[in-house]
């Protein structure tokens, strides 16, 4: 079938759907799935948007057919400058080489070691809080992973908000994500499909140079103002920091328990290891997608456990019925239903709540055939929400992801971590990292909502809760770290 002939959603106005991905991101990701079903098309400033709703065709893109599509080029642009030719942002066979490499690093087996950092982190950062404290508890759990992703990554302990490193990510990740939906970058990227369609006629060696120099193009052309100013200074601080910190890690010639250790120490199938260029936008990378999803995550599972006293008595009891002095990782097995929230914590609100592809050749999607440059969307957040999928699916529920639950469902219903080759790297580690710190948290201190308001999700660079997540200290319990 032509593409053309796919369902489409209603309301398009002369910009398309425009406005509408812009201030109603979520109504637009919900009515596509509604009125189009697995697969259906939207339009922005004239250009066709694909997007993939369905569990199967959601198979068929991002497991089957992997190797016919590359991640857009409006998500993966903005983190160009400072995640450079990270693995999150690279493509093709040098993505495919970097993720062999870099695959051991995540293995159960090596993060295991990171679980009593993860707890200590947790337990300074709430050492301070007293009884009828008032807090925004998104902030708490930024700062919690920021200092778990500088001590994994490079054994620093003192790594947050308040350092300048962490402060001019907190900036670079911002402009990323503000730059992504501008409607100067969307013009941008229509010139650059439009220069594609040209450069796809020409004959090759020519085709092959314009394709290297147009993919140059995705990052966002930077604007003289204020906004550029500021990320321009925090770019400076990025690099700076993080090659200074490569260059001491080498000429100290020890190796550390950490990320950029592993990173340095890589070694390819022919025993050639990383440029220091590489492991810079290596360690930018799994710095900005470690902390601020799992910190998203973290604050969503403490919202929804304060509404639901039944599961927060739960969560609590077992938590606290962990013996020692701290959470451990051979205490994982008895942190169930900690993982269980957290896991539907990120049902209902998916960190990374949409992502996208674009097809490197002609390929047929869902039946229906797409031109090679076809960009398609994928909104965790509305598939998470499909009522045929999930009964009731407003409820917060943390028994669908019991063992015998999830097997019952499609693998591709629940897409937290994506699928497929491009399946985020730190899954097993944000899966041990949230009930770690979540239990770290419920041994110690009593938290309640400081208003019964609905706390809304904000569409920035993760699915942040709007206006923060004010909580108050009820108590505190002295004996537990
Ligand atoms: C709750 C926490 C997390 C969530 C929800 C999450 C989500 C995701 C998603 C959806 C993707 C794929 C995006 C796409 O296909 O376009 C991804 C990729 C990635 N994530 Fe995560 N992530 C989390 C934690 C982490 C952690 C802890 C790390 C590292 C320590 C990490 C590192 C990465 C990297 C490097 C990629 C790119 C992988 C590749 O393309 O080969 N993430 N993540």
């Amino acid at each position: 079938m032509r593409m053309l002939d796919m369902p489409a959603l209603s309301g398009a106005t002369r910009t398309g759907h425009l406005n509408e991905i812009r201030d109603d991101r979520f109504g637009l990701f919900r009515r596509l799935n509604r009125e189009c079903g697995d697969i259906g098309l939207a339009k922005v400033l004239g250009i066709p948007l694909v997007f993939a709703n369905g569990p199967e065709v959601l198979h068929e893109m991002l497991v089957e057919k992997a190797r016919s599509f590359i991640k857009s080029p409006g998500l993966r642009g903005p983190l160009k400058p400072f995640a450079g030719q990270g693995l999150f942002t690279s493509e093709g066979e040098f993505w495919r080489q970097q993720r062999k490499l870099m695959a051991p690093l995540f293995t159960h087996a090596r993060i295991e070691r990171y679980a009593a950092d993860m707890a200590e982190c947790a337990s300074h950062a709430i050492a301070s809080l007293r009884p009828g404290d008032e807090i925004d508890a998104a902030r708490i759990t930024t700062h919690i992973a920021m200092r778990i992703a500088g001590k994994t990554l490079f054994d620093i302990d003192t790594l947050d908000e308040a350092d300048e490193l962490g402060a001019a990510l907190t900036v670079a990740l911002h402009w990323a994500s503000e730059t992504s939906l501008s409607p100067v970058y969307a013009v941008q990227l229509r010139a650059l499909g439009a220069l594609s369609s040209v450069a796809e006629r020409l004959p090759e060696p020519y085709r092959a140079r314009s394709e290297a120099r147009l993919e140059a193009m995705v990052e966002p052309i930077r604007w003289p103002g204020e906004q550029t100013k500021q990320f321009e200074a925090a770019l400076a601080v990025i690099h700076n920091r993080v090659d200074r910190m490569i260059a001491d890690r080498r000429a100290s010639g020890t190796s550390r328990p950490d990320l950029l250790s592993m990173l340095l120490d890589a070694r390819d199938e022919s025993g050639n290891r990383m440029s220091d260029q590489q492991v810079r936008d290596e360690v930018v990378t799994l710095f900005i997608a470690g902390h601020e999803t799992t910190a998203t995550a973290l604050a969503w599972s403490l919202y929804l456990l304060a509404r639901h006293p039944e599961a927060l008595a739960r969560a609590r009891a077992e938590a606290r019925a962990i013996p020692g002095p701290a959470v451990e990782s051979r205490d994982l097995p008895a942190l169930g239903y900690c993982l269980r929230v957290f896991k539907e914590s990120m049902r209902l609100y998916p960190p990374i709540y949409f992502f996208g592809r674009q097809a490197i050749a002609d390929v047929t999607l869902g039946g229906y055939d797409l031109p090679r440059g076809q960009v398609v969307l994928i909104s965790s957040y509305a598939l998470h929400h499909r009522a045929e999928i999930w009964p009731d699916p407003e409820r917060f529920d943390p028994s669908r992801f019991e063992p015998a639950v999830e097997e019952k469902r499609h693998k591709q219903a629940y897409l937290p971590f994506s699928a497929g080759p491009r399946t985020c790297i730190g899954n097993l580690f944000a899966l041990m990292e949230g009930p770690i710190v979540l239990a770290t948290i419920l041994r110690r201190v009593d938290l309640e909502l400081r208003s019964q308001a609905v706390i809304e999700p904000e569409a920035s660079a993760t699915l942040r809760p709007k206006g923060g997540m004010p909580m108050r200290v009820t108590a505190v319990e002295t004996g537990a770290a």
